[in-house]
């Protein structure tokens, strides 16, 4: 098991060489950046989920960068251990020179990696960002920024030409530069499939117990979101306390007890 200390790129390598999962979460405050930092989470996601879950939005479409690296402050003054990673909102980043002024900002603010949905122009988006030294997570599957344009939240990947097109997606995401990739939503054996296939941690939501790693929405992992998505778990009810809810979902995605096998 990974001991004590700053969570590094290589240290993530490091796990995934050694098939320790990488366990994640989403932060958006001091409060509970710390207490999950103190859990043993291994990286927290400002994520631009914040407009659902904090600004009461019905996506996360109209949260701004500037959005982005208030949280991500209050978030990194707050972390001691954990890598802190945040989301370029929605349309930030549409050309190399806007994704390094939306990085820089991010960054400044305090975060250790940008994670950024992929689209078709992601390759030389990545490509710029690394050149200039900014680690980035290459988010893709469900991408809930795409929500109009695919129609709902739904589930990705589900037939052989679309999984075959995620993965090219997500090797050319490699190829150029991505540190992490994030896959959201799609059939584990998927997840399984994009972990093996890529040198890079793979960070799996929705997408199976077999990625490198998970990451949950704290507010799906606290129970307090009504809208939480049908993969997410509640884990305060049995544990009885935020820090305790923390410590299970650390010790679940380490013991690769979540999420449950399929059909469990
Ligand atoms: O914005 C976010 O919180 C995310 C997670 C769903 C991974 O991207």
């Amino acid at each position: 098991m990974m001991e004590a200390g700053r969570r590094t790129l290589a240290a993530f390598a490091a796990m995934k060489a050694a098939r320790e999962p990488v366990a994640c979460l989403t932060a958006y405050d001091a409060t509970f950046a710390r207490a999950m930092d103190a859990a043993g989470v291994d990286l927290v996601l400002v994520g631009d989920s914040l407009g659902m879950v904090v600004q009461g939005r019905r996506t996360t479409i109209p949260v701004s960068t500037r959005d982005v690296a208030y949280h991500c402050r209050c978030v990194a003054r707050a972390v001691e251990r954990a890598m802190v990673a945040a989301d370029l909102p929605f349309l930030s980043c549409p050309t190399p020179s806007q994704a390094l002024v939306a990085a820089r900002r991010l960054m400044q603010a305090g975060a250790q990696i940008v994670k950024l949905e992929a689209g078709a122009d992601a390759p030389r988006i990545i490509a710029a960002l690394c050149d200039h030294g900014v680690p980035v997570c290459a988010h893709v599957g469900l991408k809930p920024q795409s929500v109009h344009k695919i129609g709902g939240l739904h589930r990705q990947g589900e037939d052989a030409a679309s999984a075959e097109a995620l993965v090219r997606q997500a090797e050319a995401c490699v190829a150029h530069g991505a540190d992490l990739v994030l896959v959201e939503y799609v059939p584990p054996d998927l997840g399984r499939r994009l972990a093996r296939a890529l040198a890079v941690p793979v960070i799996g939501i929705g997408a199976g117990r077999d990625c490198d790693g998970q990451i949950l929405v704290m507010h799906d992992v606290l129970g307090v979101n009504p809208q939480a998505p049908k993969f997410a778990q509640d884990f305060l009810r049995e544990a009885g306390s935020v820090a305790g809810a923390f410590a299970a979902y650390v010790g679940a995605v380490k013991a690769r007890d979540f999420p449950p096998a399929a059909g469990a």
